[in-house]
């Protein structure tokens, strides 16, 4: 029997006998010797394009024993910078580099230079640090609704920390709620759930390995967006947190947060909207007319968000922000402790020392940004997506995912749409592979505004439709892997594929 055989079998079984089927199958020596095999077949048709350099460029397995000259170390950077700038500056990449420009870049690494020592860590040594995240958590809070709650109660402000990127901010977000929930003087929760639409992202499976709580991953409606009714079914009463997503990374749509917000207000719980994406495009998209549901603090069931400044935030890669109603519920993010030799010790964030400048390169983003800037670029890019978004609909064998306005999902009724994302790769393109339903998204950056981008994007999606009608499909290269990862009950095998892939990426 061979793995395709197997994996047949598996299929029509249900998932947990197929799960321990899968564990004895591929115990067997002949069973794993072919999936090794198969493993090394796979990777080895992808390992050009993550390892371009070959012999090209000089590398270093052990310290130089001599110092390389620091022009000559600067130059081998400027190269392999040079090589790469081409792809994301003239707008080929899905998402990625959000704005890049080259002003706005000399800009932030201005700002980053000045400030590559700090550690805010040192409060002390550097109060300006403390002085940085702290108007960043104030300037997000007010643009996502903290302007609109009143008063000075601490209890309620929205508050925040400013953290490495979106996966950190949902990180801490959700061990936020655990432990709130542990330390409830009333009934503790011990076993903690938290209520997520499939399409949240992976962050919150992430959050749930680190910190054993148990993620109910509930399917979306037709829309792609969330099913509030099977939602609201899915709260126990071990659940601490509901989470949907303004808008998800799959499929670009802005789940019923008003109303999954008021479900979760309804069992006393809490409620976090990821912004990561959307956060700072969605305030200004709705001050530019566009037809924005309610997200943000406004709801008053909302209690924590996360928004990446990382991202349309337009700051250097490395920083985004997580925000909570009230200091309560922030102060369970925090880590503090009191018996170490080391001295008394706190950390608001998963690091211990942080890049500093990262914070100040954020903060001289977004107040040289400014409202004005950000009404701008959202106008920029929404207008390019939906051009995007008519052309791709426009393509007969195309079909657009959900009602999206700036992270377009498309697949197809009649094409293998991983080829037509393979295509795409060939003639230059680094877009995102979906499943679950197949498909293929663009992020719609800045990057994209530019002149002509739309327009090439559109005409090679078309030409790359048109190879896939013409062309037998390939053994080899991105499309079998998708397929295979899209379609194979062995999810055991898939998982292995994921970690042989990363050994790659670290193999010099
Ligand atoms: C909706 C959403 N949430 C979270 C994240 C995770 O962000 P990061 O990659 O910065 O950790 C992303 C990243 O694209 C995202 O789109």
């Amino acid at each position: 029997m061979d793995i395709a055989e197997i994996a047949a079998r598996l299929e029509r079984l249900n998932p947990r006998v197929a799960a321990t089927a899968e564990r004895l199958a591929v115990a067997i020596p002949a069973v794993r010797a072919q999936l090794d095999r198969e493993y090394d077949r796979m990777l080895a048709g992808i390992e050009a394009s993550v390892k371009p350099y070959g012999g090209q460029v000089a590398s270093y397995l052990r310290l130089p024993p001599q110092g390389v000259p620091r022009d000559e170390v600067l130059r081998q950077v400027d190269d392999l910078a040079t090589w790469e700038r081409p792809r994301w500056q003239d707008g080929l990449a899905s998402g990625a580099v959000y704005h890049g420009g080259d002003d706005h870049i000399a800009f932030l690494n201005r700002a980053y230079a000045t400030t590559s020592q700090v550690n805010p860590l040192h409060a002390d040594l550097w109060p300006s640090a403390t002085k940085y995240e702290a108007e960043i958590v104030a300037m997000t809070a007010a643009m996502l609704g903290g302007d609109a709650v009143a008063g000075d109660d601490p209890r309620r402000q929205i508050v925040g920390t400013v953290t490495s990127g979106g996966t950190e901010s949902i990180l801490l977000a959700m061990k936020a709620y655990r432990d709130r929930a542990r330390a409830r003087a009333g009934r503790r929760i011990t076993r903690p759930e938290v209520v997520a639409p499939t399409t949240a992202h992976v962050a919150f499976d992430k959050a749930a390995q680190y910190f054993r709580i148990k993620l109910v991953r509930v399917p979306v409606a037709a829309d792609y967006r969330a099913d509030v009714g099977a939602m609201r079914r899915a709260i126990t009463r071990n659940t601490v947190a509901v989470v949907g997503s303004a808008p998800t990374f799959p499929h670009g749509v802005i789940d019923p947060i008003e109303d999954l917000a008021a479900a979760a207000a309804d069992r006393g719980i809490g409620f976090h909207t990821d912004a990561c994406l959307g956060g700072f495009v969605l305030p200004w998209a709705r001050r530019l007319g566009y037809d924005v549901p309610g997200f943000d603090f406004q709801l008053p069931g909302v209690t924590s968000m996360s928004a990446d400044t990382h991202k349309f935030g337009y700051a250097a890669k490395g920083t985004s922000v997580v925000l909570y109603r009230g200091t309560d519920l922030r102060s369970h993010q925090y880590f503090t402790a009191t018996e170490w030799p080391g001295g008394l010790y706190f950390s608001p964030t998963l690091a211990g020392s942080r890049p500093g400048a990262l914070s100040a390169a954020c903060w001289a983003a977004m107040v040289a940004t400014g409202e004005d800037g950000y009404l701008e670029a959202t106008r920029r890019v929404l207008q390019s997506a939906a051009a995007i978004r008519r052309g791709i609909a426009a393509i007969p064998q195309l079909r657009v995912l959900g009602d999206p306005l700036w992270v377009v999902a498309f697949t197809s009724d009649t094409v293998d749409v991983y080829r037509v994302l393979e295509q795409m790769t060939l003639r230059g393109w680094s877009l995102n592979g979906l499943h679950k339903p197949a498909a293929v998204h663009l992020c719609v950056t800045l990057r994209h505004t530019r002149p002509g981008v739309a327009e090439r994007f559109l005409a090679d999606l078309r030409g790359s439709v048109d190879e896939v009608l013409a062309l037998p499909a390939a053994k080899e290269g991105l499309a079998p892997v998708y397929g295979l990862a899209a379609t194979i009950p062995f999810r055991g095998m898939v998982r292995d594929l994921l970690k042989k892939y990363i050994d790659l990426l670290y193999r010099p």
